[in-house]
């Protein structure tokens, strides 16, 4: 729609496959036009709901961003060799279908490896134990375990490529890894081959972890390469200790891939939490990376003259069931823009500032990196601020990046700059004292801006909050700090109306010739109208209230299956103030009417800027009346003003108290003498593909994963015969933060604890001695029982099989004799012939009530014991139980509620919970390691309009303690909107193999 300018030496393999996704060395082309990719990472397996896919890719699109990179899971999606399931959560068509109806790009990065704090770095599991060879690499074996996978991603994604009128632009190839030695460069080369023998034509893509020139050239080398970067680090217990910026991204860039469009596939957006007492939970990593980091780093981006930036994460999301490699906990939240509540927060607001800027000057997606202050552009009057300057070949419009010298600086730094413009060279600003950075704070500082069809802004001190169109008139919003003093120069057009001339005190205005320079003093709050006329609006609003509005894209016309993406398939668009959240704006044939949909907090006043032939608009469907008695922003027709008011009571939902509950003890291979485990398998293999190999034993192989098991709570028997032993020693691997519980027939030995000492040392193995006391021997046959956690299998940047991880026991040995059959029980059916086809692999353990289905909704606890929770398990013994109780939720259906459980006990109890929602694992509460007790679980998991079944795995790990878990559901957030029609996909438990 909008003309790509001059024709541009593409790069080979792109312009060889599709002419719809090519590059130049400035920016992405899409469908011929020039775009800034501005995007967030979201993963659809952090969100089991696809129902709720929309709310995020709605949010991502309502933030000015035009795309999302997305991670999907080997392990989920292939969880047995051969089987490759795309139904459910796992399904990829709802994402690419809810990115076309928002109009976002996908790029997919489908790994195999894709680390993200996932067990195994989404490798499947199966592949752990199975493959001899070197995962990662180009061994035969490891490339016959990926291709089902991959074939299955291209199969469903090829249809979806923007050339197919679908939303995916590219792939990425693995994830952050070396080109040395030949073995990795062949594995990327290998994967390529698979991509290029088929209907995939987007571009392959790279993630380099650090500046190590990978895959630019030579074997494996992708279409385009990226950079990832996380400058912050992920310590968020200091969330205030900045690292600083890194300074050398545009050098890197020219001397690498000069010839490319600057692509950082990932840019820190948060920061993953790990386990342990001292971890310090989301918020402060929403701190840390909060408002002011994303102005300082985020700038600083654009002024290394990155042109594709995906910020990792946008929405984190859940590490629900066994999700979570052994790093880090079931919150996935990453103190991100959208939490895990999927609530907006002021972050939210910073990027939607940076995204509707990006979005609105097309004149900055082709600029030469032209100078910054450490490379002799000496412009600015006050060394203490740092410039990179950045200029358009082809319009001379000029962006002067501007961020404290010291980028940790909290000083408040002001300064004029001297800049060339058409006119003049100038210091700019004019009248007002300086352009002004409050501490932690970066601006661009525009000259020779176009806007609109045919306005200039010769310059503006003011930040750009939108610049466009609407209908027929060209309109430019300003914001700032009200702390602060802004300045823009404008060559005024039309006839102005009554509103041209602010009346404010804090606007002065000064003419010469053709230019109008208006200056912003201090304490200016709200929304200003600088000038109005029948060809121009121009607006000025503090950056807290610019927050407020929004920029909905009207879509174009409906044969277009790209009609919602902006410049490709609509250049439509307008403003909206006053909600929480604008989801979609729609205009009817004759635009008369005008349809948004959105979310409300609370009641506030709506401004709409639109098209004069506006007569009505509704919201949420409902006409809202116009309200005359407020000043418009625009005396000239197509604004709007009304008030939107809430329907229900948003705070007057009733969240039911979790009483009534019954419990069921779950440990019979201890409770119960004759308990029989023939049915198990038998942990009989004496190799294993694991390269760590056991410590001590009999050569016996006592890993899960190579019985089937890789995930969540593992159960070994060992069977002896009495001779008079007094203790045995075991070192069990279950990774950090796990615990085992080991008793001997009914007796009660010992817990071992990966985090024995209760603080950030947080052990993957252990190696205890196991004194057996007094009568707990008995004569003839003995069985140990081991009840161990999981918590994950590592991932493997640097070194590939390390995701073969040892979890299981890797020494076992008793003072005197040795052990007999040593039997194990996973999840029923382990990854072969596992039961929950709709939960997926990931989601159960081998818990005896987990193989009977306890924790599904629809079991009957008919004969179980009353028991509260609160009670824990009885006779304060160790073990495990079953805790089930059922509620009842009755959430009107216009309400978008946020709730969560929670643990409310205080901090310190030794125990292990695993909170089950109508069947899935969504929590793990570790009671004496933390930091986790908070667990928000969605609509959809959660039946807003039914019965739902909640079920506590309680594992108590010491005896002789008061365990009192209190678990409750909160309401954290109602709005009134959201998505609707949530789909609840909960089946009940059933008898097949589970009796
Ligand atoms: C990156 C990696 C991501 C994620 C991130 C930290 O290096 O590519 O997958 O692990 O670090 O959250």
């Amino acid at each position: 729609m909008v003309s790509a300018g001059a024709s541009h030496p593409f790069t080979r393999a792109v312009e060889a496959r599709t002419d719809d996704v090519r590059f130049d060395n400035f920016s992405l082309f899409l469908k011929g036009q020039r775009i800034f990719l501005y995007s967030g990472e979201f993963h659809t397996f952090r969100l089991p709901v696809p129902s709720l896919w929309p709310d995020i890719l709605e949010k991502v699109k309502a933030a000015g961003l035009n795309g999302v990179s997305v991670y999907t899971h080997m392990g989920l999606i292939n969880p047995a060799p051969g089987v490759v399931d795309f139904n459910g959560f796992r399904a990829l068509q709802p994402l690419y279908d809810a990115a076309k109806a928002a109009g976002i790009w996908v790029v997919l990065r489908p790994g195999p490896y894709i680390n993200a704090e996932t067990t195994a770095g989404g490798i499947a599991h199966w592949a752990t134990s199975e493959v001899a060879g070197t995962l990662r690499t180009n061994d035969t074996d490891w490339k016959a375990a990926w291709q089902a996978y991959v074939a299955g991603i291209i199969n469903v994604t090829a249809p979806n490529q923007i050339s197919n009128g679908g939303p995916v632009i590219a792939i990425q190839i693995d994830n952050e890894y070396s080109q040395n030695p030949v073995s990795h460069a062949e594995y990327f080369a290998e994967l390529e081959a698979a991509y290029h023998n088929s209907p995939v034509v987007v571009p392959l893509t790279y993630n380099d972890p650090g500046q190590g020139r990978n895959f630019i050239n030579g074997t494996g080398a992708v279409d385009l390469y990226g950079l990832d970067s996380y400058p912050q680090g992920f310590d968020c217990s200091n969330p205030t200790k900045w690292n600083g910026v890194t300074t050398n991204y545009q050098q890197y860039h020219a001397s690498v891939n000069p010839s490319q469009a600057w692509y950082i596939p990932e840019f820190q957006g948060g920061s993953f939490d790990a386990w342990g007492p001292t971890a310090p939970g989301y918020p402060p990593c929403r701190v840390l990376t909060g408002p002011d980091f994303q102005s300082v780093f985020n700038l600083q981006l654009w002024a290394s003259n990155a042109k594709l930036i995906n910020y990792y994460m946008i929405f984190g999301g859940t590490s629900w069931g066994a999700i979570p490699f052994h790093g880090v906990y079931t919150s996935y939240d990453y103190g991100a823009s959208i939490t895990e509540s999927r609530e907006l927060t002021t972050k939210f607001d910073e990027l939607k500032r940076q995204a509707l800027f990006l979005r609105s000057s097309r004149e900055f997606y082709q600029t030469d990196w032209v100078a910054d202050s450490s490379t002799g552009l000496s412009i600015s009057t006050n060394a203490a601020a740092f410039i990179t300057l950045l200029r358009n070949p082809s319009t001379g419009a000029q962006f002067y990046v501007a961020r404290q010298k010291d980028s940790t600086s909290t000083a408040v730094t002001t300064f004029k700059l001297t800049v060339s413009t058409v006119a003049d060279h100038l210091q700019i600003p004019t009248v007002a004292t300086g352009i002004t950075l409050g501490g932690r704070e970066s601006k661009v500082i525009v000259t020779d801006y176009s806007f609109g069809s045919s306005s200039k802004a010769l310059y503006s001190t003011a930040s750009i909050f939108f610049a466009g169109t609407i209908d027929g008139r060209d309109v430019l919003f300003l914001h700032g700090n009200s702390t602060q003093e802004h300045e823009a120069a404008i060559t005024l057009t039309g006839t102005p109306t009554k509103l041209a001339q602010p009346t404010s005190p804090q606007v002065n205005v000064t003419h010469s010739s053709s230019l109008t320079t208006f200056t912003i003093l201090t304490g200016l709050e709200g929304l200003t109208t600088l000038y109005d006329s029948d060809t121009q609006l121009i607006l000025y609003a503090d950056s807290a209230t610019a927050a407020t509005f929004w920029a909905p894209v009207i879509p174009g016309a409906t044969t277009d299956p790209l009609r919602n993406y902006w410049s490709i398939g609509t250049n439509q668009t307008i403003l909206v103030g006053g909600p929480y959240l604008v989801r979609n704006a729609n205009l009817d044939s004759t635009g008369q009417q005008l349809t948004l949909t959105g979310d409300l907090k609370e009641s506030v006043r709506l401004t709409v800027i639109g098209p004069k032939t506006v007569r009505q608009v509704t919201w949420n469907g409902d006409s809202v009346a116009p309200d005359t008695a407020v000043t418009a922003p625009s005396a000239n027709g197509g604004t709007f003003i009304g008030q939107l008011g809430l329907h229900s009571d948003v705070t007057g939902i009733t969240i039911p108290k979790l009483t009534g509950w019954k419990f069921q003890d779950s440990l019979p291979e201890v409770n119960d003498a004759s308990f029989d485990d023939s049915t198990w398998t038998l942990a009989n293999k004496t190799t294993t593909n694991i390269p760590l190999k056991p410590y001590y034993g009999d050569g016996r192989i006592l890993y899960g994963c190579d019985y089937g098991f890789c995930e969540n709570i593992v159960l070994w028997r060992g069977h002896f015969q009495s001779t008079g032993q007094k203790s045995m020693n075991l070192s069990i691997n279950g990774g950090e933060a796990f615990a085992a519980s080991v008793w001997l027939n009914g007796v009660f030995l010992n817990t071992s604890f990966g985090n024995s000492t209760n603080n950030r040392h947080i052990l993957e193995e252990t190696d205890d001695k196991f004194t057996i006391p007094a009568g707990a021997l008995k004569s003839g046959d003995n069985v140990v029982t081991v009840v161990q956690d999981n918590m994950g299998l590592n991932e493997t940047q640097s070194s590939p099989n390390s995701s073969k991880s040892p979890r299981g026991i890797r020494g076992f040995k008793l003072d005197v004799g040795t052990f007999g059959a040593w039997k194990v029980q996973g999840k029923v059916g382990g990854y072969l012939g596992f039961l929950d086809k709709t939960r997926g692999v990931l989601n159960e353990g081998g818990l005896f009530g987990e193989r009977k289905g306890w924790h599904l909704p629809g079991f009957s606890t008919a004969g179980w014991q009353q028991r509260d929770l609160s009670q824990g398990l009885p006779g304060q013994k160790a073990g495990v139980g079953f805790f089930v109780t059922t509620f009842n939720l009755n959430i009107p259906r216009d309400i978008d509620a946020m709730l969560s459980f929670n643990f409310e006990e205080t901090f310190g109890q030794p125990y292990r919970a695993y909170l089950f929602v109508n069947g899935w694992m969504m929590g793990k509460r570790v009671g004496n390691l933390g930091p986790q007790a908070k667990f928000p679980v969605h609509e959809g998991i959660l039946n807003y309009n039914g019965s739902n079944t909640v079920a506590v795995a309680l594992w108590a790990m010491t005896p002789n303690v008061s365990i009192t878990p209190n678990l409750q559901l909160t309401l954290d957030a109602a709005y009134e909107g959201g998505v609707g029609n949530v789909q609840v996909d909960n089946p009940a438990w059933s008898p097949q193999g589970r009796e």
